[in-house]
């Protein structure tokens, strides 16, 4: 089987590069190793960026998105026993963000691939990448208990953290930047509707809580636990206590429908491309979750790439192709310092002095004090256009 451009991957950057280039004349074939309910389940965060809005609409893919999705336009800070709002419209020239989970961005996904674009395969897994320097790469995979080959025009690794298309980057050609955190989130669904109508990012003595949501109905939760902290010292009552005293209000309670602890880390490697293999979202670089950017750089990545693909088709040049890996990691690096920024600003290392508790609430205090230093925060949440 030969394919113009093999995808690794079916998570958001894997099916939404696929769904623009279908859309481009561009044929792709996507490759998934987990099934299609796995991957449709898999609960991850819920913020759209203004540019990652617009790409799945002009995609064909707003539609549910913009009867389901909550626009927010701002966010709440609370620290220090108050609390300050960051208005984004006002604050970041008129943008905002949509609360729509990336469960759902999936499902659309899958559901448009499936009934218009090329083949996308469940439970197919690749297991190696050849020929990167070549102009045929091949994926080696198994699917249906068979191992098969497909050869490509261009390679795109969009196989998360944990894939494998890195590796198709010699280690002496790739530098990997990281940094882990000493602390990790617990996280909570539940049946219950959110106690405010916007997210509230809390700073307090007993650690970092987030106050976000998946609709009028569905809460999603977040408090900082330790690293190494298991799910099942977390009882419901225990987590709820909890979000109250460090979210400074009383939560609205529900049936808890899952419960998850997640680690927190940076990571990117350089460059985003060898050769005809091009890497696409987590597989290029990771981000900790505070900030809720990790989605939008995916899908930033693969507008950025599905144009270059276009052009190459339209036009034979591969300029856009040759740039992307320096266009998106501009984009990222600003991203990592956000994501970064928002995680030491907000959470309680376990080792901080007193000293630097005073220097987190005196940089929240700026940001309620200075138009420009919330300004900072707003342009950065909302994104940038691609
Ligand atoms: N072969 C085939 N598929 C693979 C392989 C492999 N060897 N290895 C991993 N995969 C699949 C995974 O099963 C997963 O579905 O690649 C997909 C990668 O998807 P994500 O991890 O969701 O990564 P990405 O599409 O880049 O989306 C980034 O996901 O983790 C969040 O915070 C992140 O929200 C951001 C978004
Ligand atoms: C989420 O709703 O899952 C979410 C929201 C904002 C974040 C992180 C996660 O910063």
């Amino acid at each position: 089987m030969h394919t113009t451009v093999g995808i690794i991957g079916g998570g958001p950057a894997g099916l939404l590069l696929a769904r623009l280039l279908h859309l481009a004349g561009v044929d792709s074939v996507v490759l998934e190793s987990r099934s299609r309910t796995y991957v449709e389940e898999r609960q991850r965060a819920g913020i759209l960026e203004q540019a990652t809005v617009d790409a799945l609409r002009a995609a064909g893919a707003g539609a549910r998105m913009d009867r389901e999705g909550l626009v927010h336009d701002g966010i709440e800070l609370r620290f220090d026993g108050r609390s300050h709002r960051v208005d984004f419209p006002a604050l970041a020239g008129g943008r905002s963000v949509m609360v729509y989970a990336q469960t759902e961005v999936v499902k659309d996904l899958v559901a448009l691939q499936l009934a218009e674009g090329g083949p996308l395969l469940f439970e197919a897994e690749v297991h190696r990448v050849e020929g990167a320097e070549t102009d045929r790469p091949t994926l080696h995979y198994t699917h249906e208990g068979r191992a098969q080959t497909l050869s490509c025009d261009y390679v795109v690794g969009c196989d998360g953290f944990h894939g494998v298309a890195r590796d198709a980057v010699p280690e002496g050609l790739r530098q990997t930047y990281e940094r882990t955190y000493p602390y990790s989130w617990l996280g909570i669904l539940a049946d219950a509707p959110p106690c405010y109508d916007e997210l509230i990012y809390a700073h307090s003595e007993r650690g970092f809580a987030l106050a976000s949501m998946r609709s009028p109905t569905v809460s999603r939760l977040y408090l900082q636990v330790p690293n190494g902290a298991d799910a099942a010292d977390w009882p419901d009552e225990r987590i709820w206590d909890e979000l109250d005293l460090r979210l400074g209000r009383p939560m609205n309670r529900g049936p808890v429908t899952a419960k998850s602890v997640l680690p927190m880390r940076s990571s990117v490697t350089e460059p985003m491309r060898h050769g005809r293999v091009l890497l696409a979202g987590d597989a290029a670089h990771i981000v900790p979750p505070t900030g809720a950017k990790g989605l939008n750089l995916a899908a930033a990545d693969v507008v950025v790439l599905a144009r270059a693909f276009t052009r190459l088709r339209e036009t034979g040049s591969t300029e856009l192709l040759d740039g992307y890996s320096d266009t998106c990691l501009r984009r990222v690096w600003r991203a990592e310092h956000f994501s970064y920024f928002m995680t030491t600003t907000l959470h309680t290392d376990p080792g901080q002095s007193a000293f630097e508790t005073r220097l987190q609430e005196s940089q929240l205090d700026r940001i309620s004090r200075s138009r420009h230093a919330a300004a900072e925060l707003a342009e950065n949440y909302v994104g940038l256009p691609i």
